[in-house]
């Protein structure tokens, strides 16, 4: 998402008209903004005027919709009532109209919030009181930190800062984050923008971050309301002449249900979102924002979302222009409405609703259902409750925003997630007396913007690798590339000297948005230009260790480095946000012990050479010498895998306590017999509710340093059955345990959920038999058993 459509990839002339009148929209609210912000005192006090429901206009007194003592659903039923089918019309796109005539302003829906407020849509500006916002690392980065009270901690943070700018006028309440799409194929160049490859830390993520920023207030109100994007099969943006905007998904209904469903489930169901974003593409042959299939079925009737359904920018202009979905533009209309869209970004909606309601293809009825969800959120929200200074968080003003504790939040996230791929030796960490010089090497190794990946705001402030590094020691800063690109050589004869003058030698390397970012999928999984000649020729030329340091949302083939002995140490920090130099030097020094994991498979380069990135199927075919994808499909050489990441102390495992027989309550069925117990039985036949086994497990620190270490627990099914994955992630927690120390943590593992797998037809069921635990290297096995209860006649 962000940018809307660009005009070259469009037909016709409508494009370039809503462009422009986006712009000039966005320019008068420039204008207020920067008004507002002169009469004030410093004060966010009374900064935004009332979003509507204004106590100064007597005329609110008499409409229902304004009567705080009244109930949402009939405030909405109320407003609803009042509006006319012209102005009903003009609130269905995110640049919302104002309806004077009740006292409603415009308001823009499009606000970005990823990894701290961003300013990528046009709802949130900085200036003024509000030059900045607390930059968190990318969500990748975040992701590899396994530590879901962290994510929820960023979210708060998040929505403080963001219900802030909009008491002063500069910032939206309604935020398109965040991405949960799976990180399918490693040159996705929106993978660093997602919480990995993995359905269930995914679907963890999301349902923690979403809780974060919104909330969790009585009576179902919201701080700000979050959006989980982009729905769904999604994560591809231009590879090999397909682009997003043409790209049709063909997926299995057994791929949707453990795969694609996962993360959107979660987050609609145990987030409870205020929203979900329909994407670009196709699912089998239908545009995802006009298939009731997708939006009413299973969106709001399965998952019961509580909140409104918003396309891609653009989307349904997309699906009539460029996918030639249908004849007409109002059918396009009316057929994203019928289906279950709310909500559009960009300006279709908005030119040819009313004359699909005057040529009977959609009834206004439907525009009422759409409106219901989206006034309802305004509601919940508290927009129709008068002055926002008067309201829960009206007290956020400029204060609230780029405070020291939440700058240590953003340098302690960068912490967390910073994973040490390699340490032979070991090599660190480094010691300030024996590497008092250190040349610090790499076209990374001095960046400031490229930190903070993409979808992100004006940071508060940066501390780059080098600067990180001179709080520790004495630095001799060589590029050795110009860029990342690094098209030439020339660069590295400086480059080498440092190295053999310095007592360590660290090397920034990596990628950044011109190799990775929406619209560009990366060709390859090697180091772009000649990085790895750079690498290499300083690691034979260093006095001292040579440590590599990756900055990158996908991940890289650095086989060349893990094999090469003069190369110590190998960190992968992501892109690690506006305190990532400080974050990257803690663990070079070692006074933060690293304890991140990889999100996502590191796979050699040649793993691309059978994978289209266009086929979407998770399981492998080996009759095509299909590979499969993720570390639960495929089973081939990688070059880090899934759940990778090392110490500076050693963990050891023992379960406590787990259960070795499980019994599953099945209600029984006539036709059934003694059998049942060998097959794997239907979960909506087994009475799942509160059905879970708790595992106890003792992890001792046996280093010398203290240190946090996430334990994963991944279960294989019985039997090898052909669809079901080799193991799957179904537990994480993540403890910080002192050297020498011993903690007891609890997993609780909920048995319909978890230990069921998805057969061809996309039904879930759970196995009878033997599964298995892996907890590193142990593994421990749980027998389900069926305890058929009575006999249903159906
Ligand atoms: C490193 O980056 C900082 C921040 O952009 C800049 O002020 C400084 O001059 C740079 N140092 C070198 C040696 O390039
Ligand atoms: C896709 O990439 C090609 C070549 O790199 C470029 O010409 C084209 O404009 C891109 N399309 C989109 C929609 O970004
Ligand atoms: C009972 O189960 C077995 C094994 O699945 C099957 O062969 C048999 O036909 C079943 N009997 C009845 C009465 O369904
Ligand atoms: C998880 O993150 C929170 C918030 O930063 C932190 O307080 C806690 O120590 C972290 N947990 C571990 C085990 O590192």
């Amino acid at each position: 998402m962000a940018t809307v459509v660009p005009s070259k990839t469009r037909k016709g002339t409508r494009s370039a008209a809503c462009n422009a009148s986006a712009l000039s929209s966005l320019c008068c609210f420039l204008l207020i903004v920067t008004i507002t912000i002169f009469a004030s005192d410093g004060n966010a006090e009374g900064l935004r005027p009332a979003f509507a429901c204004d106590a100064r206009d007597a005329r609110t007194k008499g409409w229902g919709f304004c009567g705080t003592n009244l109930g949402i659903a009939e405030r909405v039923s109320d407003l609803i009532g009042r509006l006319t089918l012209q102005e009903k019309v003009r609130l269905l796109v995110n640049n919302a109209a104002e309806v004077a005539r009740l006292g409603i302003k415009g308001y823009e829906w499009w606000s970005e919030a990823l990894h701290g407020v961003s300013n990528v849509g046009p709802g949130t500006k900085f200036g003024g009181e509000f030059p900045a916002a607390t930059s968190f690392p990318q969500v990748i980065t975040t992701a590899a930190a396994f530590n879901a009270s962290l994510w929820e901690e960023i979210g708060r943070v998040v929505s403080d800062e963001g219900r802030a700018m909009y008491n002063g006028g500069l910032g939206g309440l309604t935020y398109w984050s965040p991405n949960v799409n799976i990180f399918r194929d490693p040159r996705w160049g929106r993978g660093q923008e997602t919480p990995g490859e993995d359905p269930v830390l995914a679907g963890k993520y999301a349902a923690s971050y979403v809780r974060g920023l919104q909330g969790n207030l009585d009576g179902g109100r919201l701080k700000v309301a979050a959006c989980c994007k982009h729905f769904t099969a999604y994560d591809l943006d231009n590879w090999s002449g397909v682009d997003r905007f043409h790209f049709n998904a063909k997926v299995s209904r057994q791929d949707i249900e453990d795969t694609f469903d996962v993360p959107f489930r979660s987050c609609v169901k145990e987030g409870k979102v205020a929203s979900v974003m329909c994407s670009y593409n196709q699912v089998n042959g239908i545009p995802t924002c006009a298939d009731p299939q997708l939006l009413r079925h299973t969106i709001r009737g399965a998952w019961r979302l509580d909140g409104y359904i918003v396309s891609d920018c653009d989307s349904v202009g997309v699906l009539y222009d460029n996918q030639h979905y249908t004849s007409t533009p109002e059918e396009a209309a009316a057929d994203a409405i019928k289906a279950g869209l709310d909500l559009d970004c960009g300006p279709f909606l908005g030119l040819h609703t009313e004359r699909a309601v005057q040529l009977g293809l959609l009834k206004e009825a439907d525009i009422n259902s759409a409106l219901a969800n989206t006034l309802t959120v305004q509601m919940r929200l508290g927009m129709f409750d008068g002055e926002p200074s008067k309201q829960p968080f009206g007290n956020l003003g400029p204060h609230h925003v780029c405070t020291h504790s939440h700058q240590r939040l953003a340098l302690e996230a960068a912490r967390q997630g910073i994973v040490l791929l390699k340490n032979r030796g070991p090599s660190l960490p480094l010691s300030p007396r024996r590497h008092r010089t250190l040349a610090v090497i790499g076209p990374n190794s001095n960046v400031t913007a490229t930190m903070i990946g993409n979808y992100a705001g004006v940071a508060c402030g940066y501390t780059t690798p080098l600067q990180g590094i001179g709080r520790f020691a004495k630095t001799i800063h060589q590029q050795g590339c110009a860029g990342v690109a690094c098209s030439s050589e020339e660069l590295f004869g400086g480059a080498i000297d440092a190295a053999r003058q310095a007592d360590a030698t660290i090397l920034v390397m990596g990628l950044d948005q011109s190799i990775e970012a929406e619209f560009r999928d990366r060709a390859g999984l090697l180091l772009p230009g000649h990085q790895q000649q750079l690498v290499t020729r300083v690691a034979a030329a260093s006095k001292g260790p040579t440590i590599l340091v990756l900055m990158s949302g996908g991940p890289v083939d650095v086989s060349f480095a893990k094999n090469d002995a003069r190369i110590g140490a190998i960190l992968w920090v992501g892109y690690p946000g506006q305190a990532g130099g400080a974050a990257i030097a803690d663990v070079l020094f070692g006074t933060h012990n690293p304890g991140g994991k990889l999100p996502m498979t590191w796979y050699p380069q040649d793993y691309l050479s059978s994978l289209p990135m266009t086929t979407m199927d998770m399981r492998s075919d080996p009759r095509k010498g299909y590979p499969g994808r993720t570390y639960r499909f495929y089973k081939g050489p990688v070059v880090y895998p899934f759940g990778h990441g090392l110490s500076y102390t050693s963990f050891v495992h023992t379960i406590a306590d787990a259960p070795t027989v499980v019994s599953v309550p099945v209600d029984g069925h006539r036709r059934w017999n003694t059998s049942v117990s060998s097959k794997a039985i239907k979960v909506t036949h087994a009475r799942c509710s509160r059905l879970s086994l708790g595992v106890h497990v003792d992890v001792k620190n046996v280093g010398g340093m203290d240190g946090s270490h996430t334990l994963l627990v991944f279960s294989s099914p019985p039997g090898s059955g052909h669809w079901a994955p080799h193991k799957q992630l179904v537990a994480f927690e993540k403890v910080h345990v002192p050297a020498r120390a011993q903690q007891r943590v609890f997993l609780k593992i909920h048995v319909c959920k978890y230990l069921s797998v998805v057969d061809r037809a996309g039904i879930r069921r759970i196995p009878m038999g033997l599964h298995s635990l892996h907890i590193g290297p142990i593994t421990h096995s749980i027998s389900l058993q069926a305890a058929v209860l009575g006999v249903i006649k159906s």
